[in-house]
């Protein structure tokens, strides 16, 4: 069993491993198929290499993508598999997740290397999307004894009114560059204890990650005899994703990525009555009233505005700082972006890695050129970055001072960018920060308990995260996740999104012996 893992190529050569000794303990291998399709790892589109942003060349390990027929081939073995798992008992599913969070938890440092080469976010960022799932794996096990479901009263004598939660029976869930093991991640350990076979795709740019990732899970379910099926994976391109949108046996598609390809498999799903789970674009705004802790605001805009170098879709991209203190607190922030050590994500005392693609960093220059055109002030970087020994990925951290309600301030470019403001009044922040069009996280920095309670009020900020006096970025897995608006409405990890992957009965139970109609309607003849 365990040699069809490795079928296509069982060696890493000697100088991939002396460069990246991590690879192998990953198990990854000269040339890696990009599916899993629940028996074999067999694939049967065009081999391409790995690409690290660090240096912007290959890795050297080579993954060989799926093509829409190898989809056809997991989507079929997902449903043999599909009967057998939504009859196991939820709190059996529940341990097979507890083993995968364990299993996990043995590959926290190489996982977390591997997405700082492959994603090119820095190491302690890397293990921090590992420890997500690891922590997801968690709460996924402790829900697995907790379904629940509601009894309800019913106006008709001898008559019991229940709902339960059922499995949608499989779904299929499709990631994005910049966490391809946590976002997935969630998704698979909720949906799993809710009883769902699954097909995943990682983006075309982070397929070791995910091919890691899933040797993981699909390691547990062998070892536990259970049809690797539960767990299907594809690499690949739009064709690949299409098909799994287009596919009648899936009821869910989880989405993460952009706005404009959500609407897309949005409208696909709606088309044929399946359901979108979507996680979209975000444009989110840190308020900084004058009565803030400001040591505190300030090393949260940081943290929101550079972490992951701009590339989280809870980045903070736009900061409004009250009018009294702006002058001060942007010219502190301004000297902290000075002392930023931009480089190898891998290098200790980095904190800023490069940007995903060379795609990107030509989306940051035009995005300067842009603010600069609409009367922005750069106030620090606004340029490329180059060093000896790294790749063209890297730019500097950016301020730019812009007047509010630009339309630069309106758009979300995946880069560390951040767009400073003045506002005079809590209202006119909260107008600001609700005025884009999308509305995934926000946050206020403030003391004053009448500020604080008005921006998590239903007239305060719209957005699916209202934080207060921490970064909009960084959530824990224990709170529903997402926004509104063009973030897509979608929920996932913890709280109640579970219910998204499942779908509800309603039953009605009559234990009388008379057969009365609800609203009081008599039929009979
Ligand atoms: C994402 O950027 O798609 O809140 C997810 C955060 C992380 C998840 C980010 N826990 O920043």
């Amino acid at each position: 069993m365990r040699r069809s893992l490795f079928r296509m190529s069982a060696t890493l050569s000697a100088t991939i491993k002396a460069a990246y000794p991590f690879l192998e303990t990953l198990g990854i291998t000269d040339v890696n198929a990009g599916c899993y399709d629940g028996t074999d790892w067999r694939a049967s589109g065009p081999i391409v290499d790995a690409i690290s942003p660090i240096t912007n060349t290959a890795i050297g390990p080579k993954v060989q993508l799926a093509t829409p027929a190898d989809v056809q081939r997991c989507l079929a073995a997902m449903q043999t598999a599909k009967k057998q798992w939504m009859l196991t008992p939820a709190p059996k599913r529940g341990e097979i997740v507890r083993q995968i969070g364990d299993e996990l938890r043995h590959y926290l440092d190489p996982l977390g290397q591997l997405l700082a080469i492959e994603v090119g976010k820095i190491f302690a960022e890397g293990k921090g999307e590992v420890q997500e799932f690891v922590d997801i794996c968690d709460f996924a096990t402790g829900l697995s004894r907790q379904i629940p479901g509601q009894v309800l009263p019913s106006e008709r004598p001898g008559h019991f009114m229940m709902e339960s939660w059922h499995p949608l029976g499989a779904i299929g869930i499709i990631a994005a560059f910049n966490f391809p093991v946590a976002v997935p991640g969630w998704n698979a350990a909720i949906s799993m204890v809710c009883g769902n076979t699954q097909i995943w795709k990682s983006a075309p740019t982070t397929n070791l990650c995910a091919i890691a990732t899933q040797r993981i899970i699909t390691r547990v379910l062998e070892r536990n005899h259970l049809p690797g099926s539960i767990a299907t994976f594809v690499a690949g391109g739009a064709d690949v994703g299409e098909a799994i949108v287009d596919a009648p046996s899936l009821p869910l598609i989880s989405f993460t990525g952009s706005t404009h390809v959500g609407r897309i498999v949005n409208e696909k799903c709606a088309r044929r009555f399946g359901r979108a789970l979507l996680e979209l674009g975000g444009n989110n705004a840190i308020v900084v009233m004058g009565d803030a802790d400001v040591e505190m605001a300030i090393r949260s805009v940081l943290f929101g505005a550079v972490g992951t170098a701009g590339q989280r879709c809870t980045t903070c991209r736009r900061v409004y700082v009250h009018r009294s203190i702006y002058d001060a607190f942007i010219s502190r922030l301004t000297a902290i972006y000075k002392c930023l050590k931009v480089g190898n994500p891998l290098s200790p005392g980095v904190l800023v890695g490069p940007l995903h693609t060379l795609a990107a960093c030509d989306a940051f220059d035009a995005a300067v050129a842009k603010a600069k055109a609409e009367g922005g002030k750069v106030l620090v970087g606004g340029t490329r970055f180059t060093a000896p020994g790294l790749g063209p990925n890297y730019v500097q951290p950016t301020i730019i001072e812009v007047p509010a309600e630009s339309p630069c301030t309106k758009e979300e470019v995946f880069v560390p960018i951040l767009y400073a403001m003045k506002f005079d009044t809590l209202d006119e922040a909260i107008h600001y920060n609700n005025n884009v069009s999308q509305g995934l996280s926000s946050a206020l920095f403030s003391l004053n308990v009448r500020h604080a309670m008005t921006w998590t009020s239903a007239v305060g900020s719209d957005c699916g995260i209202v934080n207060v006096n921490c970064p909009t970025n960084g959530a824990e897995i224990g709170g529903a996740f997402g926004g509104e608006k063009a973030t897509g409405g979608g929920r996932e990890s913890g709280s109640d999104s579970w219910k998204q992957y499942c779908r509800r009965a309603t039953t009605t139970m009559n234990y009388s012996t008379e057969l009365p109609l609800a609203q009081g309607i008599d039929f009979n003849v």
